[in-house]
């Protein structure tokens, strides 16, 4: 099955009230649904398929009752005795219903069916589920209901708008794609959202189902339209375009737009989504960006959307969506289109609080770790998951056990702990905080102290008499604790401390992961992002130790300076988000992204709008001051095919080339010859790890990549 469950956090404005709810796009329990255009109509007449459900209803366009042909087309029972024209289905209330499971759809046309036009949309649905039909055609037609149960709102061709008010502000509204939900053509659960005060959602191409409780009551008013959708800025900051699964997605003529988003002026659009086309039959989303639009013609930039995830930022005055496709008769039965979007739109920003702006001369983003006068300041802004993992067998003598716990007192109590509910000190209000846990581990592990309890005030380990320490169960229980405390953003640090050498022959340290296996819960910990460090008092190194360690994190023995450990977790605390690189020293063992993390849009634009795509999410368009900068940009680019052009942050101002981050730096890459005509400069990889700059006309276009900070002690991210 091609689906996977997409969760994707939707947030809608409701006056200036932000309210966020989880959608996932998810196959439960299979009930049949069919959702059927008129062109699919007519090829069920033609072929005399048989559709199981037991509800069949009808959701009429504005002028299909107008259609000769609407009362030619009949929903026939399975018992073959009953059936009603569709103008009888819409008169009994929008469906009818059948004692045995099944339909046919027939026509009383001389011609058999094959004649029917479809000049004129309506959509017919079948349910195995009773819901109630409301067909969302005119502006602003608000619809009530006080009982519970199923309501699905459907409009024959375009989109549909939703906007709810509950009065119960704790009921839970479950939304669906189609009739239900199932296996079956467009039917998916889309999540579930507490109904406070106003939600909107858009869905296009699609029926929705809304699920109302037993003490529901929304006002649920909904907007159909014929063509396209236009929405304003103002009015909205989220959408979401599903089709769910779908067959029938049909470019309706050359002038109807998908979705039209008018942003009125500059706004950076956050786009994430899922997105699945039959390539075959020439299926195609556009999504186009246009700019300047007070200006004739505006400028406008295409991406075609053809990969199964998105997740990009386009910066525009328009944003639309438009579907192509070529669609033969065959094709109307094809279940291969899907996507589901989720966009965002925020005012351009020039600065993001969370973002430290480069300072003049200097793009190199320190993690802040660094010790002045030997002493770690930084400490009480440390902001990490922090779980200690303490060999107590035998091989650990009460000597290093008590050195274990004073080592810990010692970082704990340079730091800001507030462990689930429990703030250490009942004043802070510090977003920097850390949650700290610690494990016992001999033959089995024990929890001293856990994430989501009270941290303690002190910390004594009980020695064991066991010869093993089994660090592959500490491990095990380490990952199970942190996935009990509740989710945070933030570098999750296992820290073991152990001896893995022993006088006594005994002495094995334990890893309860077959070999066999691939990999180890340690390895799926440190590739999901987690660090590893280890402290071995023994003088000899273990290798399976250093294996566990991740890079720059295997210590021998307890140093004498503390100051050395927390600086050691402050570089775990500093880290790139997902989707973005991060840029180290080559002399840097630990790899922390102390250079910053690197995010490239899979996108050309303009220079200066290149620079608006980066500053609108804090941060700014990549500079180049030395080789190793320039080696790792053509890497990041790299992804997007080998000798990628890409725009640096380098132009002339009619004199001067100045770099846009203010630095002096005289280092240049030109090609030969160059610079010549333009004022912006891009980069482009010419042969190995070898690169050269060109100048260029900065209204053309090319890719381009955006650095910021990483997140560490001294920018908090979430
Ligand atoms: C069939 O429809 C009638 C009238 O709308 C309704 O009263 C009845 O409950 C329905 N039966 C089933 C099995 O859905
Ligand atoms: C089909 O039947 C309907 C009544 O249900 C009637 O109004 C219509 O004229 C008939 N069409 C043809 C082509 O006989
Ligand atoms: C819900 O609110 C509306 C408008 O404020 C009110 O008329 C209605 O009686 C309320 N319904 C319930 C069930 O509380
Ligand atoms: C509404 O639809 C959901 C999903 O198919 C189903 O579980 C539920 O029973 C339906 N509610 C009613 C009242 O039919
Ligand atoms: C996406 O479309 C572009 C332009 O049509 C094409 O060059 C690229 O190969 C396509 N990528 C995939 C994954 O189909
Ligand atoms: C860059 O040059 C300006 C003016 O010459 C000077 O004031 C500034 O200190 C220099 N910055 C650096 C980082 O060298
Ligand atoms: C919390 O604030 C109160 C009043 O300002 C002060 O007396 C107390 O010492 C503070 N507690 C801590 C742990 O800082
Ligand atoms: C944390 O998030 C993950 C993934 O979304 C989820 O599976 C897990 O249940 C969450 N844990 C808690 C305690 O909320
Ligand atoms: C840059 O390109 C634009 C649009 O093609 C053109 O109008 C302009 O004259 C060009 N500028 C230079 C300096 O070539």
């Amino acid at each position: 099955m091609r689906w996977s469950i997409l969760p994707l956090l939707l947030l809608c404005v409701s006056g200036k009230k932000l309210i966020s709810f989880l959608l996932a796009i998810n196959y439960s329990s299979a009930v049949n649904g069919f959702v059927y255009s008129c062109n699919e109509v007519k090829q069920s007449i033609l072929k005399k398929t048989t559709i199981s459900a037991s509800n069949a209803c009808v959701a009429l366009g504005d002028y299909s009752v107008l259609a000769g042909f609407v009362q030619d087309i009949f929903v026939q029972d399975g018992t073959g005795k009953n059936q009603w024209n569709l103008i009888e289905v819409h008169e009994a209330g929008g469906c009818v219903n059948s004692t045995v499971d099944s339909w046919r759809i027939v026509t009383n046309r001389t011609d058999g069916g094959e004649g029917i036009g479809c000049d004129e949309e309506f959509t017919l649905l079948f349910s195995s589920i009773q819901s109630t039909i409301v067909t969302a055609r005119d502006n602003g037609r608000a619809h009530y209901s006080n009982t519970a149960g199923n309501i699905t709102v459907v409009v024959s061709r375009g989109g549909i708008l939703l906007e709810f008010t509950c009065n119960n502000t704790l009921q839970k509204l479950d939304f669906y794609t189609g009739l239900g939900n199932g296996e079956e053509e467009e039917m998916f659960y889309l999540g579930s959202a507490q109904c406070d005060d106003q939600l909107s959602l858009w869905a296009l191409d699609t029926a929705i189902t809304v699920s109302i409780p037993d003490d529901g009551y929304i006002r649920m008013i909904n907007t159909g339209t014929g063509g396209y959708l236009s929405m304003g800025y103002y009015e909205f900051d989220m959408i979401v375009m599903g089709s769910g699964k779908s067959n029938n997605l049909i470019q309706h003529g050359d002038n109807d737009k998908f979705l039209w988003l008018d942003a009125d002026d500059r706004v950076s659009f956050a786009i994430d989504g899922f997105y699945e086309m039959d390539q075959k039959v020439g299926n195609n989303i556009v999504l186009t960006a246009a700019t300047d639009c007070e200006r004739d013609p505006c400028t406008t930039k295409s991406v075609p959307l053809n990969s199964s995830s998105v997740h990009m930022t386009m910066v525009a005055d328009l944003l639309s969506f438009d579907y192509y496709t070529k669609v033969g008769n065959a094709d109307y039965w094809r279940d291969d289109d899907a996507f589901f979007f989720r966009i965002i739109s925020s005012p351009l920003t020039t600065e993001s609080p969370t973002t430290i702006p480069p300072v003049k001369g200097d793009t190199d983003y320190s993690c802040g770790c660094d010790l002045t006068n030997g002493i770690a300041s930084f400490s009480s802004d440390l902001w990490l998951d922090v779980i200690f993992l303490v060999d107590v067998s035998k091989s650990m003598d009460s000597v290093n056990l008590n050195k274990a716990s004073s080592l810990i007192q010692s970082i704990t109590n340079s730091m800001n702990i507030q462990n689930d509910g429990t703030p250490s000190d009942s004043n802070s209000t510090s977003i920097k905080y850390s949650r700290v846990g610690i494990i016992a581990v001999s033959d089995s592990a024990q929890i001293i102290a856990d994430l989501s309890s009270p941290f303690p005030n002190s910390i004594n380990f009980n020695p064991s008499n066991s010869p093993e320490a089994n660090i592959g169960n500490g491990i095990d229980t380490s990952i199970d604790m942190f996935s009990r405390a509740s989710n945070r953003t933030s570098r999750q640090l296992i820290y073991i401390i152990t001896a893995s050498d022993s006088s006594s022959t005994s002495f094995k340290i334990k890893f309860t992961q077959a070999s066999a296996l691939q990999s180890s819960p340690g390895d799926s910990f440190k590739n999901s992002g987690g660090i590893i460090a280890v402290t071995d008092v023994s003088p000899s190194k273990v290798p399976s130790l250093v294996d566990l360690s991740s890079p720059g994190y295997y210590n021998l023995g307890f140093r004498n300076n503390i100051n050395l450990d927390l600086q050691m977790i402050c570089d775990a605390n500093c880290f790139c988000p997902q989707y973005q690189t991060g840029f180290s020293d080559d002399s840097d063992e630990r790899e922390t992204p102390s250079r910053g993390c690197y995010i490239s849009q899979p996108i050309t634009a303009t220079f200066s709008l290149a620079m608006d795509y980066c500053s609108s999410s804090g941060s700014l368009l990549s500079t180049v001051h030395d080789d190793q900068k320039e080696y790792f940009l053509i890497g990041v680019i790299s992804q997007f095919g080998a000798k990628t052009p890409f725009w640096i942050g380098y132009e002339n101002n009619g004199k001067d080339w100045e770099w846009i981050d203010n630095s002096n730096s005289t280092y240049t890459k030109w090609a030969s010859g160059q610079p010549n005509i333009g004022s912006c400069a891009y980069e482009i990889q010419t042969t190995g790890f070898n690169s050269a700059w060109y100048s260029d006309n900065c209204s053309n276009e090319h890719n381009f990549i955006c650095e910021k900070s990483p997140c560490s002690v001294s920018n908090f991210c979430n």
